[in-house]
C-alpha cells in the first residue's frame, strides 16, 4: 500500500467514523474497544505504572483516544479516592471520538475526564504539565508520527512517564480479508503491510521502537510484545467490526474502476460467503500482538 496513499485515506475515514462503520459506529467502536482496545490498555497503563495499587494522584494525557479504552480501563483500575484527585484529559483529532468519550464519560460516570479535539502532531498543551502520557494503537496512523511522538515527550514533566503500543504483527483480520480476497471472481490488487499508516519510523519494529525512545532521552525504556485474542461472534460480527479496515485497503489499493464495478455489498457478499465456508456458524479468535514501549523522563 503506498504510505501516503493509505495515511491519507485511513485520516479521512478516522474524520467520518459513520462513514466507514454507518449508523452503528457507536456500538460497533463499543464493541471493539471492550474486546481489544481495553484489555491492550490495560497492559500498557500496568506497565506505566498505573494500576490497583496507584496511591498517588496523576495528570494522564490520553492521546489520539479514540473510543477512550484507557479512561474506560483507569475507571476500572484505579481507586476511586486516586481517581478523585486525579485527573485524565483525552484529545483526538476526530469530533466523533472525543464526542464518544463526553458521552462514555456521562454514561458511564467517570471522574474527572475531560475530552478535546487535539491534534497530536501539535498539541498545543504546556510543556512538562502531565505525570503520564498514554498512547494506545495512535502514533503508527498519525502522518507525522515523529512530531506526534517529541510532543507527547514534551509535556510530561520531570520523572513523567511515556507509555504507548503499537502493532507488532499484522491482526489477523487483515489475512483472513486476503483468504477472502482469493477466491473473488475477479482480480483484487494485492495489499501491502497494514502495519503503519505514517512515513515515518518502523513502529512495528520493537528495536527502532527502543532506540526512538532512548535517543529522546528517555530512562528507564522497556519495550514488550504482548499478545492477544478477540473473538469474533459470527460472520457478521466480523463484517461490521472490520468494514472500516475494509473501506481503507479499498480506498488506498483498488482503482476507482473495480471500486465502481464491485460495490461495498457484492464485497461483503463474498466475504461472507468466505467466511461461513470456513468457520461454518462457529465463532472465533483473532490474533493480536502489539509493542508496549514504557520510557522516564530525566529528572525528579
Ligand atoms: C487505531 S485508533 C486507536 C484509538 C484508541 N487509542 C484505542 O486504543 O482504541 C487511532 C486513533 O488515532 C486518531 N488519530 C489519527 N490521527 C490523529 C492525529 N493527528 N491527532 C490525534 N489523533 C489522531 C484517530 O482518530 C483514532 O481515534
Amino acid at each position: 500500500m503506498n504510505t501516503k496513499t493509505a495515511e491519507r485515506e485511513l485520516q479521512r475515514i478516522f474524520k467520518n467514523v459513520p462513514s466507514a462503520f454507518g449508523n452503528s459506529w457507536f456500538e460497533t467502536l463499543l464493541d471493539h474497544s471492550r474486546r481489544l482496545s481495553e484489555p491492550l490498555a490495560a497492559r500498557m497503563l500496568s506497565q506505566m505504572g498505573l494500576g490497583k495499587a496507584t496511591s498517588k494522584p496523576f495528570k494522564l494525557f490520553d492521546n489520539a483516544c479514540g473510543s477512550g479504552p484507557v479512561p474506560s480501563e483507569l475507571h476500572r483500575l484505579i481507586p476511586p479516592a486516586v481517581l478523585a484527585q486525579s485527573s485524565i484529559l483525552c484529545g483526538d483529532f476526530s469530533e466523533q471520538m472525543v464526542q464518544m468519550v463526553q458521552k462514555r464519560a456521562e454514561s458511564e460516570a467517570w471522574t474527572n475526564v475531560e475530552a478535546k479535539v487535539i491534534d497530536a502532531q501539535n498539541n498545543g498543551l504546556a510543556t512538562a504539565s502531565f505525570t503520564h502520557v498514554a498512547t494506545n494503537i495512535g502514533f503508527h496512523c498519525v502522518p507525522d508520527s515523529k512530531a506526534a511522538l517529541d510532543e507527547a515527550i514534551r509535556i510530561l514533566e520531570p520523572g513523567g512517564i511515556l507509555g504507548f503500543t503499537t502493532w507488532n504483527r499484522e491482526p489477523s483480520w487483515a489475512a483472513e480479508l486476503d483468504g477472502a480476497f482469493e477466491t473473488f471472481p475477479f482480480q483484487v490488487p494485492p495489499r501491502e503491510s497494514t502495519l503503519q499508516a505514517t512515513g515515518w519510523g518502523d513502529w512495528g519494529d520493537v528495536n527502532w521502537v527502543r532506540e526512538a525512545l532512548v535517543e529522546r532521552g528517555l530512562e528507564d525504556v522497556r519495550v514488550e510484545v504482548f499478545a492477544q485474542l478477540s473473538r469474533v461472534d459470527s460472520v457478521e460480527h466480523f463484517i461490521s467490526s472490520f468494514t472500516m479496515s475494509l473501506n481503507w485497503i479499498m480506498s488506498s489499493v483498488w482503482s476507482e474502476q473495480l471500486r465502481n464495478e464491485h460495490g461495498q455489498e457484492e464485497v461483503h457478499g463474498l466475504i461472507k460467503k468466505y467466511l461461513e465456508r470456513k468457520y461454518q456458524g462457529r465463532p472465533w479468535e483473532l490474533t493480536w500482538v502489539s509493542i508496549v514501549a514504557t520510557g522516564r523522563v530525566a529528572g525528579q
